[in-house]
């Protein structure tokens, strides 16, 4: 507690004071009621962009905290744990406004077009809120959908561009998985490289298949064979041309974590992979969803910010994925009897296999 300063007595806060509820309950100013106009829609609409707004606040205060400690090196387990929970609370609140959209939608297209025209070239496009929630995550402008052919910043205020530049210059969540990724012990020891190991194991996997196809009908599956292991081979050298946006040795960490996740040591880290994952599905989902609603609401139109409408949306779901490095993992996974062993020197170094007196 700051010296000096006493918490309150008895009586000295009451639920509004505390709350602010005057300030946030003065806070819905229809247009349509300034003007005259019958729009009874307008304050649910009102309402719910400003509870998304305090929900995008309460994202960034989470940021904040999560990339203070993966600014960390090493980051510790305990802060890692910490993480972990703080995405996941992260996720709910996406998800929360995911479902959000119900309620907009029980407004119809026609009640909107009752104070639609008084919006102005006002849009949820300039909410400096959102995009500072999704530069933080690691959507950097080079990767943005231009807007009408305008970067997100043109109709910002100077203080509004000011917020957006600093979040763009510093170490994005995305960055900071890169860093963390690339430093994570484990996958290469004196005598062992996970890398290597891994495509033994695929082409050892591939080899079995290969000869349970030749049993069946004779296909020399040679070429097959070669070819697929150059797929498994991508894994190793990601291509930015074919979408990659992490290095090879994250993304060779990323794997590592993935495929041993069982291991004690590994939980922690694949949970963190496993929400970031869930942060840019709860992000799509948002997109996608609200692109919908868009749809529904104005059809083709475009929007009152100027964008081709619902068109522009659903790109912005499908492009502007953050952590789609993650998920592509997949592709390369193979069974868990197929997996290789990892040598007794780096499960010693997991921390796994405990000391003997006769073998410490
Ligand atoms: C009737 C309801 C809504 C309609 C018709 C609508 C329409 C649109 C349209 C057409 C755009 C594209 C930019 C433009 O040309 O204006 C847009 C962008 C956006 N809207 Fe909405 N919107 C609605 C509700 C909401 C709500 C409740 C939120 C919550 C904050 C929201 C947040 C955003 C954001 C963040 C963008 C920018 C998306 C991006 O650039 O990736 N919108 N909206």
């Amino acid at each position: 507690m700051r010296r000096g300063v006493k918490p309150a007595g008895p009586g000295e806060i009451t639920y509004s004071s505390y709350l602010a509820l005057d300030e946030i309950l003065g806070a819905q100013r229809p247009e349509s009621a300034r003007l005259g106009v019958d729009a009874h829609d307008e304050l649910l609409f009102i309402i719910v962009h400003q509870t998304y707004e305090l929900w995008f606040k309460q994202i960034l205060h989470e940021l904040d905290r999560v990339q203070a400690d993966f600014a960390e090196s090493p980051v510790d387990d305990w802060r890692l744990g910490r993480m972990v929970h703080a995405l996941r609370r992260i996720t709910q609140i996406l998800k929360l406004g995911v479902q959000q959209i119900d309620v907009l939608e029980t407004m119809t297209p026609q009640d909107f077009l009752d104070f639609r025209g008084l919006l102005s070239t006002s849009s949820g496009f300039q909410s400096l809120q959102f995009r500072l929630v999704e530069t933080r995550l690691g959507l950097g402008s080079a990767r943005r959908l231009l807007y009408e052919g305008k970067t997100v910043d043109a109709d910002m205020s100077e203080a509004e561009r000011t917020a957006y530049h600093a979040a763009e210059a510093a170490p994005t969540l995305r960055d900071q998985l890169e860093a963390w990724l690339v430093r994570t012990p484990f996958v290469t020891g004196e005598r062992y490289a996970f890398r290597s190991a891994y495509r033994e194991a695929v082409m050892a996997m591939l080899r079995r298949e290969r000869d349970f196809a030749d049993n069946v009908d004779q296909v020399d599956e040679a070429a097959a064979i070669e070819r697929a292991a150059k797929a498994f081979e991508a894994i190793f050298e990601p291509d930015p041309k074919a979408g990659w946006t992490m290095s090879g040795k994250a993304v060779e960490a990323a794997l590592f974590i993935t495929v041993y996740r069982d291991k004690p040591a590994l939980h922690m880290p694949a949970s963190l992979l496993s929400s970031l994952m869930d942060i840019d599905e709860a992000m799509a989902l948002w997109r996608t969803r609200h692109a919908l609603m868009v749809e529904r609401m104005i059809g083709m139109r475009s929007g009152t910010g100027g964008s081709s409408g619902h068109e522009y949306l659903a790109r912005t779901a499908r492009e502007h994925r953050v952590f789609a490095d993650l998920f592509r993992l997949s592709t390369y996974l193979i069974p868990r009897d197929s997996l290789p062993p990892i040598p007794p020197e780096i499960e010693r170094r997991m921390g796994f296999v405990y000391a003997t007196p006769e073998s410490a």
